[in-house]
């Protein structure tokens, strides 16, 4: 009980590693992050981890997703890699599966997964734009309406519940060379608006986050590293979305980088 005129002590909780912790706001939650292998989707899995949440984490690089799995898990979370190509939407069900299995419950799916090639509309070879669909865009869809009833449920039962979209500037202006990232990008905040609609009354935040460019592999060899948004930054944004209050949800947060040069979108 603090003394009069004392603020209170803020409630720490000792994690199994020994370390102790603020408040953590996901303690106990699990999370499935798509493209967790590196860059935005590590950072946004580490930031899951800091605040208690397990993870589930999908990517084709087993290497890559071994290292996140083992920064998480460092952090004093359950973390399960579940090395896949989400490509092939046939398989896509196991992953929720495999996830509920695990866990015995799921309650944040952030479709963060994607990549990106540039083509002309003129000579573009179809089916990379058939795979820049695929990955951007079906396997965030598939995924959102497999997760959705163990969302919705982990809200019934006092739980936070969430989808969260990776998207682009890219989905918000269009660009040359960039149709088929454009479509798959545009797409999803077509359904990411409608999946709120369907869910909001249940309680579930929906958001699509459009980030300009940011310092992963996929940064243009024209800019500087520390002219991008960090990755940190957009699991920053996340973060964000996941701690807003019950009666508020941000259903799309714009990134761009404070740098104008870095704001084009184009060399
Ligand atoms: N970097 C930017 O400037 C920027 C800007 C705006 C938006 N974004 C978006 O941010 C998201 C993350 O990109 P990033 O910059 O972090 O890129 P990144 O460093 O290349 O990481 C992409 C992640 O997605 C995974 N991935 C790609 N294709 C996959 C597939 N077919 N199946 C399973 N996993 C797959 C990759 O793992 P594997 O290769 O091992 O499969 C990797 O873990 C993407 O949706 C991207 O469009 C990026």
């Amino acid at each position: 009980m603090p003394s009069a005129g004392m603020p209170p002590k803020p409630h720490v909780t000792i994690i199994p590693n020994g370390l102790a912790t603020d408040n953590r706001l996901l303690e106990g939650h699990v999370a499935l992050v798509t493209g967790a292998g590196r860059g935005i989707g590590r950072a946004i899995a580490q930031m899951l981890a800091r605040q208690g949440c397990h993870l589930a984490l999908v990517a084709r690089n087993v290497d890559e997703l071994e290292a996140t799995r083992a920064c998480c898990a460092a952090a004093g979370v359950s973390a399960l890699a579940l090395p896949l190509d989400l490509a092939e939407t046939q398989r896509l069900p196991t992953v929720v599966e495999q996830c509920m299995t695990h866990f015995g419950q799921l309650n944040v799916l952030v479709n963060n997964a994607g990549w990106h090639q540039f083509a002309s509309a003129l000579e573009a070879d179809l089916a990379v734009w058939d795979r820049l669909i695929d990955v951007n865009l079906r396997a965030a869809m598939h995924l959102t309406r497999l997760a959705l009833p163990a969302i919705v449920d982990g809200v019934t039962r006092g739980r936070r519940g969430a989808v969260i979209f990776i998207s682009s500037l890219g989905g918000k202006f269009s660009a040359p060379t960039n149709a088929g990232y454009a479509a798959a990008k545009h797409a999803l905040a077509g359904f990411s608006g409608s999946v709120f609609e369907d869910v909001r009354d249940a309680g579930v935040k929906v958001c699509a986050i459009y980030p300009g460019w940011v310092n992963t592999r996929l940064l243009a060899d024209w800019l500087k590293p520390e002219e991008a948004i960090q990755p940190e930054d957009v699991a920053e944004a996340v973060r964000f979305v996941l701690a807003s209050s019950p009666t508020v949800c941000p259903t799309e947060i714009v990134l761009h980088t404070q740098s104008s040069r870095a704001g084009r979108l184009f060399a």
